[in-house]
This record gives structure tokens, sequence and C-alpha cells, in this order.
């Protein structure tokens, strides 16, 4: 029970608050970011149920990347586009998902400022085992003239350009994360009442932290760098900041989001195998990138700044190492030729 004093913020009353002092603020941002608490919701009711009715399992296709989609992909895809193309804050969306960006034709989508790119179900290899998942957004100004419809370099910009990002945890509880330059904040979802109610404001995270995050059965698929970063976390000690902990869920989102709160460095290497990793820069780095580096952390690809990237392909991977800001140096000097 909340004592009756206490302050209770839903997402959408603290978006007005935040955004509606920013100069010449249209209402445009908080109107999307509402609609993406919309599309949660709706998700979130057919997560929550993926157990009871026929929506587990492959949907029998393959998508672009040449993974099996699941059903619950395509619902939360379906959903996180529909919510963007009815409402009026939206030019235009591109997803894991789908093969190409797709841009709105209504004219009111079309005067809108902003497009949206996302991964509308991370971690969907988990579903049918009941662990957390996830939804990955940025949102970016366009690049191209309000009034017109939105264009591939609307979408191809570098991660720095993003206005917001955030995330969605469909977990223990439902939990929506997201980022402007002014701040990272956490909303649970009061099911009861269907909101997402602040509970995590101004969200830092911690320069240190004990956990480090790796999918160890490719260890010997790394860099040399890598795995002697690795080696060296399972040295720690009392005499230099340690033990470590390992912690690997499959969830980036929920692996990123404890890390986030906790402390701690998130690895998605390169391979032998797949130089580049498995992770999407535009749909699944940039986001986190961006909300970790208002947080106070950041993240590179082993050489650069992710949100530094120039993007030129919708569906592009890239090495990924995000985390504390004291744990990235670290990394650094395993990373870094001559170091
Ligand atoms: P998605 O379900 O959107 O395709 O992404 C899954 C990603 C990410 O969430 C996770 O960190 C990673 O795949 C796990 O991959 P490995 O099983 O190769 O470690
Ligand atoms: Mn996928
Ligand atoms: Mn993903
Ligand atoms: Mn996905």
């Amino acid at each position: 029970m909340l004592p009756v004093n206490k302050k209770v913020l839903t997402l959408d009353e603290f978006t007005l608050q935040q955004l509606r002092h920013i100069p010449n603020a249209t209402g445009e941002l908080s109107g999307l970011l509402r609609n993406i608490g919309l599309a949660a919701k709706r998700v979130n009711v057919e997560v929550n149920k993926a157990g009871l009715v026929d929506i587990l399992g492959d949907a029998g296709s393959v998508n672009v990347q040449g993974e099996d989609v699941k059903k619950l992909d395509i619902y939360a895809n379906d959903q996180f586009t529909g919510v963007l193309q009815h409402g009026t804050s939206c030019a235009g969306i591109a997803s894991e998902e789908l093969d190409d960006f797709v841009s709105f034709d209504d004219a009111e989508n079309k005067n809108s400022k902003y497009v949206c790119l996302f991964d509308p179900l991370d971690g969907s290899g988990n579903i049918d085992v009941n662990i957390s998942i996830g939804t990955i957004f940025g949102v970016y100004r366009r690049v191209s003239p309000q009034g017109s419809k939105a264009v591939k370099e609307d979408f191809l910009q570098a991660g720095t350009q993003q206005v917001a990002a955030g995330y969605v945890v469909y977990g223990s509880s439902t939990m929506l994360v997201y980022a402007t330059r002014r701040g990272v904040n956490g909303f649970t979802l009061d099911q009861g009442i269907g909101e997402f109610t602040l509970s995590h404001p101004n969200i830092q995270c911690p320069d240190f932290g004990n956990i480090y995050s790796v999918n160890h059965g490719n260890f010997f698929q790394y860099d040399q760098g890598v795995k002697e970063y690795i080696t060296a976390c399972q040295k720690k000690n009392k005499t230099n900041g340690g033990p470590y902990t390992q912690r690997y869920i499959g969830s980036m989102v929920a692996d990123v989001h404890r890390n986030l709160l906790k402390g701690g460095i998130f690895m998605y290497p390169g391979t032998t195998d797949k130089p580049k990793g498995k992770l999407r820069l535009l749909y699944e780095c940039n986001p986190f990138a961006f909300i970790l580096a208002v947080a106070g952390g950041r993240a590179t690809n082993g050489k650069e700044r992710i949100l530094d990237i120039k993007p030129t392909e919708l569906h592009q991977r890239t090495p990924m190492f995000i985390g504390s800001k004291g744990m990235m140096d670290e990394l650094d000097t395993y990373l870094t030729p001559g170091n």
C-alpha cells in the first residue's frame, strides 16, 4: 500500500512535465512516448499470457536476418508499428522484423518531426521458457523536410542524433525506461490501473560494479584482447575490485537493465564465425548506447563509440561493449593496441 501522500507520477504526466519547458516544444515527442507506452502495455498483456494461448513457438517464417520469427515477435512488431502509425507523432518506422523502413502516408504523420527504430521483441528465444524479454527503441529527428514522406536517410543517422531512446522489460515486473538528454527515468507498470508510474527517477549507472555479462560459450572464438579481458574478470579478487560475478540471461534488455542499475559490463564481441557479432546497431546498440551515455556509462564496438558509427544499412550488426564507465576504461586497456 502506498502512503497516501506519496507523489505518484504516471509516464504521461512525467513526460509532459519534463518536455513542456523545452523552448519550441510541440508536445510531439511526449505523444510519441505515450504511444510507445500504449504499445508496450498491449505487448505486455500478450507476453503475460504467452503460456496460456497458442501464441508460443515459431511462426514458421524466417526474418530478413535469417532467424526464425516467433509469433510474439510479429505481434509486438504489429503493435508498435500500428500504434505509431495511428498516432500523429511519428513519420515512419524501421524494425528488426521488417525488411525495409516504412514511411507513413497520412498528412499528420508526414508533418511529424520524428522517426522511430525498434526491436519489437528482444530475447525472443526466451519466450518459451518464461524468461524476461523486452522491447528496445530509438527516436530521431528526421533529416528530410516535414510534410514529405520519411526517407532512408532519416533512419541511417548516427546514434548520437537520437533525441530519446528506451526499452521495456517484460519481467517479474514490467518496466519502461527512457532517456532524453535531460536524464534516464524508469517506470514500473502498475497492473492494477494499467499505468506506468515513475519508480526509478534519474537513473545513474554506477562507475564500477562486479558483474560481467558475455556468452562464455563463444570464448574460443573471441579476439585475443577480449579473451584476456574475460580472463582478467575471472581473476578478480578482493585486492583488485573483485570478485566479479558472471551473469548472462540471453535477453540483452534484461542483462543491460540489471547492469545499468547495479553497475556492470555487457559484451557481445565479434567471433571468428561472425566478426560483427550478432547485435543490430540501429535497433539494439544505439538505443542502449544513448541510455548508458546519459546515465554516465558508455558503449564501444572495441574501436570507437557506438554512437559515432555512421550506419550504411538498416540491419547492420556491430560488436558491442557497454556498461559502467570505470569498467569500460579497464576493458579499453585490453582492446587498444599499444596499451
Ligand atoms: P532478438 O531476440 O531480438 O533476435 O535478440 C536476441 C539477442 C540479445 O537479446 C541477446 O543478448 C543475444 O541475442 C543473445 O545471443 P546469444 O544466444 O548468441 O548469446
Ligand atoms: Mn530476432
Ligand atoms: Mn534483439
Ligand atoms: Mn527481436
